[in-house]
């Protein structure tokens, strides 16, 4: 079934465990996402970068993956990642997106604060809940890492932006680490103590085990997961022989391989069964 943010990450927080966030770019990867969401009874956030919503990809991606939502046992949210502005955050509604994500975080906290109060303000008339950042998760390619976000700061944000859900930066960044991320794990705490809405935690892919383990048991409960996505699809697809021409048939083996990875995430997030 199709469901909304806060719905998914409501179930989370009163399992204390934390939904998948996986990024999708095709019917394929949906198709991955979906199937190991079906095999674990998890509830699933399927997302896709903003990016998608400017090209027009999402206007073919969106009805695959409601209609994969509509027909699935489990709760899914379709959600627009790291909304670039407005424009993308309106496009998202059009698409159907049943999550918001506005990130205004490499501005400065007023400007970030303003804009995502609007976006807040915006799709509270569509009835869609909101993601916002607060400190900036930047990417492994950056040569420094932004300040984390300060407790105060967080708190400031909950209460000024009305987001139902927000992703702070505790250490990590998007894309593969070059050398191990090491969270910071009293922070997401403390964060978690003193907010409202349900923390999330970006870049994904690569963070040792035992590190999302941390961060789940002290309030993470969003974790988004997009690199490790494309290298389970991308690293089958070039493993596949040239043979296979029909590509429903080419595309078989890398839809598995999604799905598997996605149920190892769904198994180590503690979503499973729930
Ligand atoms: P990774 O690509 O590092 O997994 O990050 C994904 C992400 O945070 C999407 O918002």
């Amino acid at each position: 079934m199709l469901a909304d943010l806060k719905y998914v990450l409501k179930i989370a927080d009163e399992g204390s465990f934390a939904v998948p966030a996986f990024n999708v770019y095709n019917m394929e990867t949906v198709m991955g996402i979906i199937k190991a969401a079906e095999m674990k009874k998890a509830p699933v956030i399927i997302q896709s970068y903003s990016r998608l919503f400017t090209s027009g990809n999402a206007d073919y991606l969106a009805p695959i993956v409601l209609e994969a939502a509509g027909k699935a046992s489990i709760p899914v949210c379709f959600h627009l990642d790291h909304g670039a502005s407005m424009a993308e955050v309106v496009k998202a509604i059009r698409c159907g997106c049943t999550g918001i994500m506005i990130d205004a975080s490499a501005l400065p906290v007023e400007e970030n604060i303003r804009i995502t109060s609007d976006a807040v303000r915006i799709c509270g008339y569509a009835g869609i809940p909101v993601e916002g950042e607060i400190g900036h998760v930047g990417s492994v390619k950056d040569d420094m890492m932004s300040p984390f976000t300060q407790v105060a700061e967080a708190v400031n944000f909950a209460e000024s932006a009305g987001v139902a859900a927000m992703a702070i930066h505790v250490g990590t960044a998007h894309g593969r680490y070059k050398k191990e991320p090491k969270l910071d794990i009293s922070r997401i705490r403390e964060i978690h103590d003193a907010v409202g809405p349900f923390l999330v935690l970006h870049g994904g892919s690569g963070i040792p085990d035992d590190q999302i383990r941390e961060a789940i048991a002290a309030g993470i409960r969003k974790v988004n997961i997009g690199t490790d996505v494309c290298y389970a699809f991308l690293d089958r697809v070039f493993e596949t022989s040239r043979e296979l021409v029909a590509i429903d048939l080419f595309m078989k083996d890398a839809i598995d391989s999604v799905a598997e990875f996605a149920a190892s995430r769904i198994d180590l997030l503690g979503a499973g069964g729930k």
